[in-house]
């Protein structure tokens, strides 16, 4: 049995179906009853319960041999996973597949690289058997820039000119349901990248070429954007690590891009116009 957690999230419900499409045993823990409603499948268990609620998650564990961990970044993320760790360690699970992120560093400028290395560095001490999978930016945090593109043809982003090497998160999460089902992953950090490193004026250029207009990007500087979330009460951490995210990563393409979701997937990772061309309809306008 699998317990996959953060079960309702991005990477989490592509990850549930996978295992399920693989036959797998499948256990979700969901703060919402309801969550899965919409999947009917004898294979899929539900665990309600909260990170915070260990009660509940002995609950989840039990007969349980791996868990997929995987939370919303928080000030408490920490906490929330060493929770998890500790009722697995008690409870005899054999093996934790964290979503980390590239970038994961105790050193880094950006909070939730600290939390995931924290985190990461809990489940090396720990006497469970642990992957971590690092992936890049999501090539689908793109999407929050539809309805700018389709109205105004231009989208804002304080990513400066630097290169990202954007994945996909049906990409991830074919690699996270594949890492959980064979077992030859232990003690392996797996940096989840695209095919290739782009700057959000090279995005813009793949939209402009796409739809056959032009497409701009509006160059923010991270002060303006940081105050700007600052001033629509987003909590601080988070309007840093949102404006400033782009000195997490190296600055030259060639750093950015490994071979571990091509070598995983057998196959070649989803590039950004692949992305771009399946997500069409987002960035268009619905007149
Ligand atoms: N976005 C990116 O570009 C990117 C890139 C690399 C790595 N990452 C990492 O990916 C992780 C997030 O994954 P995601 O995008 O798939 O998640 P997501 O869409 O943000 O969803 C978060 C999940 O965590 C669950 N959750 C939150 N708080 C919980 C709690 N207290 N108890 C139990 N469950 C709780 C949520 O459940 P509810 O539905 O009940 O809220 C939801 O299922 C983060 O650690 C982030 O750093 C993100």
């Amino acid at each position: 049995m699998i317990l996959v957690t953060g079960a309702t999230g991005k990477i989490g419900r592509l990850v549930v179906q996978h295992l399920l499409n693989k036959g797998v045993p499948v256990r979700v823990f969901v703060r919402n009853e309801r969550a899965f409603d919409d999947v009917e499948n004898p294979s899929l268990e539900l665990a309600i319960g909260t990170f915070e609620d260990t009660k509940s998650i002995e609950k989840a564990v039990e007969g349980v041999d791996r868990i997929f961990l995987v939370a919303r970044d928080n000030p408490e993320q920490v906490s929330q996973h060493d929770n998890v760790i500790k009722v697995a360690e008690q409870c005899g699970v054999n093996h934790i597949v964290k979503l980390s992120a590239f970038g994961a560093s105790r050193n880094s400028p950006i909070a939730l690289m600290r939390w995931h290395a924290e985190t990461e560095k809990q489940l090396r001490n720990s006497k469970l058997n642990w992957t971590f999978l690092r992936p890049h930016l999501y090539m689908q945090n793109l999407l929050r820039f539809g309805t700018q593109v389709a109205t105004g043809s231009t989208f804002s982003a304080p990513m400066g000119s630097h290169n990202f090497a954007l994945v996909d998160i049906r990409d991830i999460a074919e690699v996270a349901a594949k890492v959980l089902v064979d077992s030859d992953h232990v003690s392996k950090v797996y940096t989840l990248t695209g095919p290739s490193a782009i700057t959000f004026k090279e995005i813009a250029e793949h939209l402009s070429d796409i739809f056959n207009q032009s497409i701009n990007y509006n160059q923010l500087s991270p002060e303006e954007f940081y105050q700007m979330l600052l001033s629509n009460e987003t909590p601080s951490w988070r309007a840093y690590d949102l404006a400033y995210i782009a000195e997490a990563y190296p600055g030259d393409r060639k750093s950015l891009i490994t071979n571990d979701t091509n070598i995983l997937l057998n196959r070649p990772a989803r590039s950004i116009r692949t992305f771009l061309s399946d997500y069409q309809t987002t960035f268009q306008s619905k007149q």
